[in-house]
């Protein structure tokens, strides 16, 4: 049996931090029921305190959700505690999420402190918001760039005030895999009543790590992941929640899984790209454009005679109807005979070759033949032949 590892979502959070990608209430609503649906185990829908109208949209996500825990973020202040409890109140299971900077650079100009004060202002947050809820996660911001000793001893005097996970972001992307791995093991292995609690993995994409230092993450034993729709998210955006969740089902061997839906995957990353008028990368792994589509004669002959021989995934279990055989003048005899075939022509081989030349001379001049242009190099190519 697999290990769950938590999917936490916080698409409506950190996500929403992007430029220019604000969504209004009933967009965030849409957006966190199609996550519940999804199977996402925590939905982060706001930062209650920062505005009236983030206030609105978490109370209302809240009363909404009915599967997922609905959390809400907080600095280490009071007053934000507070707001943050009030508008989940109406949730089945709240959380609150509270934190503060630990690394040097964030005590000293974030905070003009020292670390037994952000000890002191930690432990006293966690301890208020246990006041009103009983799930508290603590984030120790930039801990990738936080030395483990000193993250450690944030991390023991929070789970003693009651958290019950604790979230180890790197923040500014810094971390290297083997790092951020490393950081995990390190705080399993010397943190006093570490069982007490489930360690989380908050990654950002500065160098394009995150996906990668998630999984570093859970490999040594954390058991969240904190993740949004497409990847999106300040700056180079967070951990992408499709990648993680596909990179643990293709590798059963892992042991650890999660409780998402895969089938959903590809509509609910166009739902998410629509409604933030942002637009999916082609090329991005799971849900891009291209993700299943194969255009060079090698892969698409392979492909055409078995799936299996350029594709890890089958395009189904993310929601993807079929791979795409696309035509360019890169592609080969077996995928114009294929996409010929779909488009109603059964061609002989010596019928094969002649469209084929023709073929080279269209497709030399394109980015790609559609299967409307395979009438025309078809009539062009002057072979005898009923569509
Ligand atoms: O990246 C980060 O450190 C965060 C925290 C506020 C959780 O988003
Ligand atoms: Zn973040």
């Amino acid at each position: 049996m697999s290990d769950i590892v938590q999917i936490f979502d916080t698409t409506l959070r950190d996500g929403e931090q992007v430029p220019g990608c604000k969504l209004d209430m009933e967009q965030k609503l849409v957006i966190a029921e199609r996550l519940d649906l999804l199977g996402v185990n925590i939905i982060e829908a706001g930062f209650p305190v920062s505005s009236p109208g983030d206030f609105k949209s978490v109370e209302a996500i809240a009363k909404l959700v009915k599967n997922a825990t609905v959390c809400g973020l907080t600095r280490a202040v009071r007053k934000d505690i507070e707001v943050a409890a009030e508008a989940l109140k109406y949730a089945k299971m709240p959380r609150i999420h509270t934190g503060i900077g630990t690394s040097d650079s964030h005590i000293k100009y974030k905070f003009n402190s020292n670390r037994d004060a952000i000890i002191e202002r930690a432990v006293a947050a966690v301890s208020y918001a246990k006041t009103f809820v009983e799930d508290v996660e603590f984030y120790a911001e930039d801990a990738g760039r936080t030395d483990n000793e000193f993250l450690a001893r944030v991390c023991e005097a929070v789970i003693k005030a009651g958290a019950t996970v604790l979230n180890i972001p790197d923040t500014t992307g810094y971390c290297l895999p083997d790092e951020y791995g490393a950081k995990m093991k390190y705080l399993r292995e010397n943190v006093k009543g570490i069982d007490k609690a489930i360690l989380s993995c908050h990654c950002h994409n500065d160098l394009g790590l995150a996906t990668a230092n998630s999984i570093a993450g859970v490999l040594n034993g954390a058991r969240q992941i904190e993740c949004t729709i497409n990847g999106i998210g300040e700056r180079a955006g967070n951990t992408s929640l499709e990648e993680v969740v596909m990179i643990l089902r293709q590798h059963p061997d892992l042991n650890l899984d999660t409780t998402i839906n895969s089938k959903l995957l590809y509509d609910t990353s166009q739902m998410v790209s629509r409604k933030m008028g942002m637009m999916v990368q082609p090329n991005k792994a799971i849900v891009g454009a291209n993700a299943f589509a194969h255009s060079s004669g090698i892969h698409q002959d392979g492909v055409i005679k078995n799936r299996e021989t350029y594709e890890i995934i089958d395009p189904a279990d993310v929601g993807v109807t079929e791979s795409s055989i696309v035509l360019t003048a890169r592609s080969g005899r077996a995928a114009l005979a294929y996409r010929a075939k779909i488009v109603g022509y059964e061609l002989t081989k010596t019928q094969l070759d002649l469209v084929y030349e023709e073929f080279l001379k269209y497709a030399d001049s394109r980015k790609e033949v559609k299967d409307d242009d395979i009438h025309q190099i078809i009539e062009a190519s002057h072979i005898d032949i009923q569509s």
